[in-house]
């Protein structure tokens, strides 16, 4: 039996949602979801409401997914204009820095007007509704300005995460045919400066890449950098003479807002595409009720822009939200293993949000360094990104949060939006490591195998029943990757890729994801793309690459690779793939293990079996299972015997 923590009472009496609220409110939602997501889509300022609540199919050969259809908006008049009147003066923006002398608290009023001028330079530089503007920046004010730009023109930004290699980037530029880059010249992170321009110009060396007519320059560090002309141009000369008045063009509630690339099971990384009315109503809704959002709160995702989180829950919806959202450009251990609960305190942050990787690194560290700071602001605390393990749930509860703040742990993915499974803080009774139970309007279901449907306590595949509004539309581009990818398998269901456990009380237990697809320290990584890595490398005839546990990251990456012949494995070859894979796909990417394969475990028909190898990295050589149906099962001995995790 795992342990149950029931809602505080004292939460309870002030919280958005009791008990006797989530039930009813989650009846009606499921029950009559045009009506209940009619009501909630009230909370926008639309520039035409919206009639046509719902308009979805998941038949795979008429697949679409429309919500609030016939209504218009504008996204960033929603997360600015609309405050303007009452919370002009009130801080959109906390920035903090890498190093800790440096933070900066912008006002609604202030953001707006900076927004402004950023739309109105992207316009004058000929970026106007539908172009598609990549993102490549640090965790600075600027990389939400050119977002919101971006939205109030109705151009489709697609953030690329400040960690990825010239060429992902490239490979991101290229399949959106991105007309602007927006970066900066170097980012900072733990003291080290990142090479941010330098990797756009790499970047757009190579084929594919050469939509692109300007990249905007934001001073970060204020190194000098080549800048060529006349393609690059510093944000802070074209924001000169800006006017500060850009009318927010409406757009219609289905119009792309953004492209987010992640990775999937095969093949390069999808560009998931998510549009307006129904993105800002799901993310700004999960985001007052999972965080139980008053006013006065000061609320920290500490996620980066580059990732799904960032886009929900730094950016939007804690500005359609009205809130204070903190933009930290830093890391957990710099200058010291404190600096969350020095930010902390330095910001009274009441509403915490981070990942569990993050957690088990902090706890390895002791009590200390978070015993230093007073924390005494802090009233919830989040989990996402991956299951955190019950021993890393308790530490927080008790730890960081001195058993006063209530844990969410939100269960959902680049294409959901927004949170679909997670606790709220004054309703529902939480046990470590269960994500518990759905969100209003989400209706999860168990399958086996077969795509049987398994009622009551069950573990199988995660499937997601009915739409909600933050819902992915489609892969940019690829339709049909898009229906193959989610719909195809399970018909009439949305396909998550997680596996979970439904528990006597009807929880949901995340088990990890059932696909070829690896979460490390919460980020997704495609096997196939850490394989075709590695497969470029000159040396290299074949990799397999699955994910093992990891103490820190959750998962880690573990490649087996077959070498040309004639070339002999060596501590230096290792090292020099290694660095490879890191430099083709970003530091994310690094594999943990890199075992020499004499040969790779295939079937007569030369299918790579996997499972194999994913029990030989788990250091659980005597649960292969039938390996018979192997073209050579000698292979197996040598792999278990060289196995590098013992
Ligand atoms: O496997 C699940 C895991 O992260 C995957 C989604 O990754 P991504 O699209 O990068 O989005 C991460 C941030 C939302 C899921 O398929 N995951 C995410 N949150 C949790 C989780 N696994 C368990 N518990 C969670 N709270």
């Amino acid at each position: 039996m795992s342990k149950v923590y029931p809602v505080d009472p004292a939460f309870a009496a002030k919280a958005r949602i009791s008990k006797a609220d989530y039930e009813k409110l989650y009846a009606q939602s499921v029950d009559d979801p045009e009506g209940f997501w009619g009501r909630v889509g009230e909370r926008l300022a639309w520039t035409k409401q919206p009639t046509r609540i719902r308009d979805v199919s998941y038949d795979p050969q008429n697949l679409h997914i429309r919500w609030y259809d016939d209504g218009q908006l504008n996204v960033s008049a929603n997360c600015l204009d609309r405050h303007l009147a009452t919370r002009g003066d009130k801080t959109a923006i906390i920035f903090e820095g890498d190093d800790p002398s440096e933070s900066r608290h912008i006002s609604y009023r202030e953001l707006h007007a900076e927004v402004c001028k950023f739309a109105n330079t992207l316009k004058h530089l000929g970026v106007s509704k539908g172009d598609r503007v990549a993102i490549y920046m640090p965790m600075i004010p600027e990389a939400a300005v050119a977002m919101l730009a971006c939205a109030r023109i109705g151009a489709v930004h697609s953030v690329v995460f400040g960690g990825f290699s010239p060429d992902s980037l490239a490979g991101r530029i290229a399949d959106s045919t991105a007309k602007v880059v927006v970066t900066a010249d170097e980012g900072l992170r733990g003291g080290k400066k990142i090479p941010l321009k330098a990797n756009v110009d790499a970047a757009l060396e190579r084929p594919g890449t050469n939509s692109v007519e300007t990249v905007i320059v934001v001073r970060r560090t204020g190194s000098a950098v080549p800048m060529q002309s006349p393609r690059d141009r510093y944000y802070h000369v074209l924001m000169e003479g800006q006017s500060a008045d850009c009318p927010a063009e409406p757009v219609e509630a289905e119009h792309p807002l953004f492209i987010l690339y992640t990775s999937g099971s095969t093949g390069k990384p999808k560009g998931v595409l998510h549009t307006s009315g129904g993105y800002l109503v799901y993310a700004s809704f999960t985001h007052e009720m999972v965080f139980d959002l008053r006013e006065d709160d000061v609320y920290w995702c500490t996620a980066d822009v580059g990732w799904v989180t960032g886009h929900s829950y730094v950016v939007y919806g804690p500005l359609a939200n009205g809130a204070t959202t903190v933009m930290f450009d830093g890391v957990p251990n710099y200058p010291d293993f404190g600096r969350f609960w020095q930010v902390v305190d330095k910001h009274k942050v009441s509403l915490f949000y981070t990942a569990p990787t993050a957690i088990r690194a902090l706890m390895r560290e002791g009590e200390g360094p978070v015993k230093k700071w007073s924390r005494a602001s802090l009233r919830l605390l989040g989990s996402v990104g991956e299951p955190i393990n019950p021993e890393a749930w308790e530490w927080y509860y008790r730890v960081v949060g001195d058993e006063r703040c209530p844990i969410v742990d939100t269960w959902w993915q680049t294409e959901t939006g927004g949170i679909l499974i997670t606790p709220l803080a004054g309703a529902i009774d939480t046990k470590p490591g269960s994500a518990t139970l759905p969100f209003f309007g989400i209706k999860p279901a168990v399958v086996d195998a077969t795509g049987a449907v398994l009622e009551g306590p069950a573990e199988g595949n995660l499937l997601i029943a009915e739409s909600w509004p933050g819902q992915m539309r489609t892969v940019y581009g690829d339709h049909q990757r898009f229906i193959d990818t989610y719909f195809k398998a399970y018909p009439g269901n949305y396909f998550t890729g997680d596996g979970v456990r439904r528990d006597e009380d009807g929880y949901y237990w995340i088990t990890g994801r059932v696909d070829d697809v690896i979460n490390v320290s919460g980020h997704r990584i495609g096997t196939a793309e850490v394989e075709s890595a590695l497969v470029a490398h000159p040396k290299v005839a074949e990799a397999a690459v699955v994910g093992c546990p990891h103490e820190i990251k959750g998962q880690g990456i573990y490649a087996y690779v077959t070498l040309v012949a004639g070339v002999q494995g060596s501590d230096e070859l290792r090292k020099e793939l290694v660095a490879w894979v890191r430099k083709e796909i970003g530091p994310i990417a690094t594999p943990d293990y890199l075992q020499w394969a004499p040969g790779l475990p295939k079937t007569r028909s030369g299918k790579i079996m996997r499972r194999i190898l994913r029990k030989i990295g788990e250091n659980q050589p005597d649960q292969l299972g039938d390996i018979s149906t192997l073209a050579d099962p000698a292979v197996v001995k040598n792999l278990v015997d060289e196995r590098l995790i013992r």
